[in-house]
């Protein structure tokens, strides 16, 4: 039994924050950051506004476009390296705010390949047939753990937040395969290091801006398109597939140039490759499913199409999953 996708949706945050805002605190320029990432704005949240927030109303959406009542859902999964406390956990506070009473509801922290690791999970959760709606959400605030002094990450990420429901599919479509990797080797090139209990917050952490994401750009950018396309190609190989037969290619929004190799190294056709890094920067968890809800929305994607997913992010994690895409109910 596969699962498959009943319902897209995403939130970002109404206000906007532009490269000329970002030229105004450092040392960076619109024309750089168009060139070098792609990016031309990002949403971010508003004082009080945080990760719960904008999966609350990607829940809320889900539930309606679904038809479905949150009584429904048995298990909330929420991808997110910026919740909105260390504990309860945001998907605790979405259960609580949608009132799905009958639901079990957990955090899951891989990155930029939350959304990927969450799916799976999700899916194989259909798969036991055991659980029979689950809510899966990718979030991230990443302005929180941004650090406004820094111009190469700064001018990076942006906020929020994207979701499925997943079901099992009446025939053999929906989540086809996937392939997930971690390697924990790279964990000194993108971290946050400080605020767990390695270095708990202190006024010693808060000086050296421990608590802001840091990363080696050059290192992340060569891993990601390796490492995107290796577990791309390999799970298109094991499903007798090549990378013609995709209707679209959905990468995590990294960087523009990252998307563009990875596409080219999969052998997808660039106009088969789904770009929305210009609106909204790297939202980390979020990139995917607000991804997938905009090719959905722009009526991309039809039944039967081969779609594939691809994340790259901190850990390092990675991972593909492939979908025959199933009826929207
Ligand atoms: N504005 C203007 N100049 C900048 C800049 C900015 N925001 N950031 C860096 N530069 C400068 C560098 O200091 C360097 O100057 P120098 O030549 O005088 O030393 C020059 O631009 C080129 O730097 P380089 O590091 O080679 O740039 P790049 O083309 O590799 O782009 C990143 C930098 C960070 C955008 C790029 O490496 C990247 O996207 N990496 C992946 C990051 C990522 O995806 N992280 C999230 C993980 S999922």
């Amino acid at each position: 039994m596969n699962a498959t996708i009943t319902s897209t949706a995403h939130y970002v945050p109404e206000k906007v924050l532009t490269n000329s805002d970002l030229e105004k605190l450092v040392d960076t320029s619109d024309e750089w950051i168009k060139s070098r990432v792609g990016i031309n704005q990002r949403h971010v949240v508003s004082d009080g506004e945080a990760s719960s927030d904008m999966s609350t109303k990607v829940a809320h959406s889900l539930l309606e476009k679904r038809r479905i009542s949150a009584a429904n859902i048995d298990v909330i999964i929420i991808g997110t390296v910026t919740p909105d406390h260390p504990t309860p956990s945001t998907a605790a506070i979405v259960q609580n705010n949608i009132n799905a009473e009958n639901a079990w509801a957990f955090d899951l922290s891989a990155a930029c390949s939350g959304f990927l690791y969450a799916l799976e999970t999700g899916a194989k959760f259909i798969e036991s047939g055991q659980y029979k709606t689950i809510m899966v959400i990718g979030v991230d605030t990443m302005t929180s753990i941004l650090d406004f002094e820094d111009r190469e990450t700064c001018i990076i990420f942006g906020d929020g937040a994207g979701g499925v429901i997943l079901e099992a599919s009446k025939s053999n479509t929906g989540i086809l395969g996937s392939v997930l990797k971690t390697d924990g080797s790279g964990a000194e090139s993108l971290n946050v290091l400080a605020g767990g209990s390695k270095y708990p917050a202190s006024p010693t952490t808060i000086k050296n801006r421990q608590h802001y994401i840091k990363q080696d750009g050059k290192k992340v950018f060569k891993f990601a398109i390796k490492r995107m396309s290796d577990v791309s190609t390999k799970l298109l190989e094991d499903n007798g597939l090549a990378g013609k037969d995709i209707k679209l290619f959905i990468p995590h929004q990294a960087n523009k140039r990252i998307i563009e190799a990875t596409g080219e190294r999969c052998n997808i056709p660039l106009d088969r490759v789904m770009i929305n890094i210009d609106k909204y920067g790297n939202t980390t968890a979020g990139t995917i499913p607000i991804a997938l809800n905009e090719a959905v929305e722009s009526n991309l994607i039809s039944n039967g199409d081969y779609i594939l997913l691809a994340a790259f992010g901190s850990g390092f994690t990675w991972g593909s999953i492939l979908i025959k895409w199933d009826t929207m109910v």
